[in-house]
């Protein structure tokens, strides 16, 4: 399978206009491409950031998996540790969102940063979990410039490919770069990429992406 490469955009850009400058650099690359919600309709993007537990209703401010899924979303982020740490998810609430999304259809990127944010019971779960990634996202190591040492790295993949079967994919997230993006997925045997900060910068992007294949 082709190493899948997620760009997470964050809360970045600010305007529409460089959103469509970035987008259009790098949408050759086959990366999914996750912007802020306000630039999914004008990008049409693959991937988004978030999501709500609910398909609609009386819920300010939330965006729907079903919304997402009807705008041609196949992707979405669940689980961020910034979501935990600046707008206090919870492994419940998370839990919650995992699930709408797999009853959407939507592919969930779940962040982990330890093997117990995997819901527990997760392989009994009458959903599509074949839908299910996982991305290790190290705290130590995300816009930090730190990446997480590889041996650790390749530990935990196995860790959670055997909890969750040698088939689920993992990603790795944190730091990548084009120096060590080739070695997480060779060497640590990673299935993919998460890439924030230098997913900004389109020619390191675009050489993250070259370097893997
Ligand atoms: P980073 O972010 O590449 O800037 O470390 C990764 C992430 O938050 O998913």
């Amino acid at each position: 399978m082709k190493p899948l490469i997620v760009a997470n955009w964050k809360c970045n850009p600010t305007t529409l206009r460089e959103a469509k400058a970035l987008f259009n650099t790098v949408k050759n690359t086959g990366a999914v491409i996750c912007p802020p919600f306000v630039y999914l309709s004008a990008l049409r993007t693959t991937g988004a950031q978030d999501c709500f537990w609910k398909d609609s209703g009386a819920y300010t401010g939330e965006i729907s998996p079903l919304m997402l899924k009807n705008m041609g979303v196949k992707y979405v982020i669940i689980g961020h540790s910034e979501r935990r740490k600046h707008f206090k998810e919870t492994d419940e609430t998370i839990e919650r969102k995992l699930k709408a999304a797999l009853r959407s259809g939507l592919k969930p990127i779940l962040c982990i940063d330890k093997i117990s944010q995997i819901p527990k019971g997760i392989k009994n779960w009458k959903l599509k979990i074949g839908n299910l990634i996982v991305a290790y996202e190290p705290l130590f190591a995300i816009g930090t410039g730190k990446p997480y040492p590889m041996a650790k790295a390749q530990k935990m993949n196995q860790e959670i490919k055997r909890i969750l079967g040698d088939d689920s994919p993992v990603l790795y997230g944190g730091s990548v770069n084009p120096q060590n993006a080739r070695d997480y997925i060779r060497k640590a045997g990673f299935n993919g990429l998460v890439v924030g900060n230098a997913s900004l910068r389109p020619q390191e992007f675009i050489d993250i992406v070259k370097n893997i294949c």
